[in-house]
């Protein structure tokens, strides 16, 4: 972003939950404080046959917490509804047609950000409407960026698959992978206690630590997305992406120097692929995978289904700086409480506890602010690189492949692993 482009956002899913829980704030936020650059605009394409003043009038109370009525309204006001489906060319010509207008309002080339907050498996068809209607092409001198929400593919195939799809139309750089839990404040805070406290980073080895734990443990249930759960369970929701990226924030060699995000990328992904069950490596690890009673009567859930709601895997790591120290990873829903926590545990039986949901009591922005400002900034520092996804997936297929050796346990909602 430089201050005279005019950044025009254009919201895929802008009526679904996550646009108007977080993202809907995230621009305001932008917005209020002058992030979104001196000309900026919305466009929110979704399928409802709305004008302009009902997509303004529904998402009005996201931003309710807002008391500053003008600016308010003045972000209202940037915000252009285009109704449209994934499957129907017309509507990428209807989106193609309002950005060219609104550039035309505001005499200047565009640089676009389609932000893809839609159900994965309408990702391929979004991206190839967008490709084909010539929306993925340079606009003037700038290049159209693609933001896309976790899960990038349901395993190491369809990611790779996916990818190729993307890079039909966008190029690598241009494309800006979402695990929010990269943005949040957390995780940051284990980032700066590594970077500025060279005892603690020096104490990281296997010489000192015995083990560290990775938890993301929610107490909601799957709330009804029987249909949604039966092809994901807990390992794919929140191993995958938020527990791996985690660990790699936690184990990864710290890239020297002023940080910049390939090298930032590159030592999380090479953190990942020294897990053991990644990359061609064998599985070792123990593993728990459990049910709580109940899914099964939850509805769209099979019968029978061994759909795993908890999960907790044992292993170890294959990078000699922590070779024989214990990594256990564990989530899941329906627990005895919510908690995303990383705990270093010290062979001297100290422990060091990062919270990363935030409960510092301190108000800090919001990870997809955070994000959508980098993203706008051209900064990846926060975002996942192709190959922290492949070995992320590489790891939990083969544990996939593993739970079926061992029998699925049962735990009442509530329960305290
Ligand atoms: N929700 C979260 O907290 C969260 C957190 C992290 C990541 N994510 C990821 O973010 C993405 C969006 O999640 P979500 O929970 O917001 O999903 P969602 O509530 O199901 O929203 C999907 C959106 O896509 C629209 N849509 C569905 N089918 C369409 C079609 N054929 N043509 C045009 N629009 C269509 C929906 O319109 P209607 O409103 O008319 O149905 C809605 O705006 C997913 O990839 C999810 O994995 C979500």
């Amino acid at each position: 972003m430089n201050n005279s482009s005019l950044n025009l956002i254009v919201l895929f899913g802008a009526t679904g939950d996550l646009a108007q829980r977080k993202i809907i704030l995230a621009l305001f936020t932008l917005f209020q404080g002058g992030g979104l650059g001196n000309k900026s605009k919305i466009i929110a394409f979704s399928r409802r046959p709305w004008s302009d003043a009902d997509y303004r009038q529904f998402i009005r109370p996201s931003i309710k917490t807002s008391r500053d009525e003008k600016t308010v309204e003045e972000f209202l006001e940037s915000i252009e509804y285009v109704e449209g489906t994934f499957d129907t060319p017309a509507s990428y010509e209807r989106l193609a047609q309002k950005i060219t207008d609104i550039e035309k309002r505001l005499e200047s080339a565009a640089l676009v950000f389609y932000h893809l907050s839609i159900q994965p498996e309408f990702y391929e068809l979004a991206v190839n409407g967008l490709g084909q209607a010539g929306l993925a092409k340079e606009r003037g001198e700038y290049i159209p960026r693609l933001l896309i929400e976790k899960p990038f593919g349901h395993d190491e195939q369809s990611a790779q698959k996916l990818e190729q799809v993307i890079e039909q139309y966008f190029s690598s750089d241009a494309i800006y992978r979402i695990d929010h839990y990269l943005g949040k404040q957390g995780l940051e805070n284990l980032l700066q206690k590594r970077m500025t406290d060279a005892a603690f980073e020096a104490s990281l080895t296997k010489d000192q630590v015995a083990e560290i734990e990775f938890q993301i443990f929610e107490s909601i249930d799957i709330e009804g997305r029987g249909e949604f759960y039966e092809k994901t369970g807990a390992l794919r929701d929140v191993g995958q992406n938020h527990l791996l990226e985690m660990f790699a924030t936690a184990t990864m060699n710290m890239p020297e120097g002023s940080v910049p995000a390939e090298n930032m990328q590159k030592a999380r992904a090479e953190a990942i692929q020294a897990l053991h069950g990644a990359g061609k490596d064998v599985t070792t690890g123990e593993v728990v995978h459990a049910q709580y009673e109940g899914y099964r009567e939850e509805k769209d859930v099979a019968a029978e289904s061994l759909v795993e709601t908890y999960f907790s895997i044992m292993t170890t790591l294959t990078d000699p700086r922590w070779s024989g120290v214990k990594i256990i990873l564990r989530g899941g829903k329906a627990l005895a409480k919510r908690q995303a926590q990383i705990i270093y545990r010290f062979k001297d039986s100290q422990e060091k506890t990062f919270d990363i949901q935030g409960t510092s009591g301190f108000t800090v922005p919001d990870a997809y602010e955070i994000l959508l400002k980098e993203a706008l900034e051209g900064n990846k520092i926060h975002f996942v690189s192709l190959e922290e996804i492949i070995a992320s997936w590489q790891f939990v297929d083969r544990y996939k492949e593993q739970f079926k050796t061992v029998p699925l346990q049962f735990y009442k909602k509530g329960y305290n692993f």
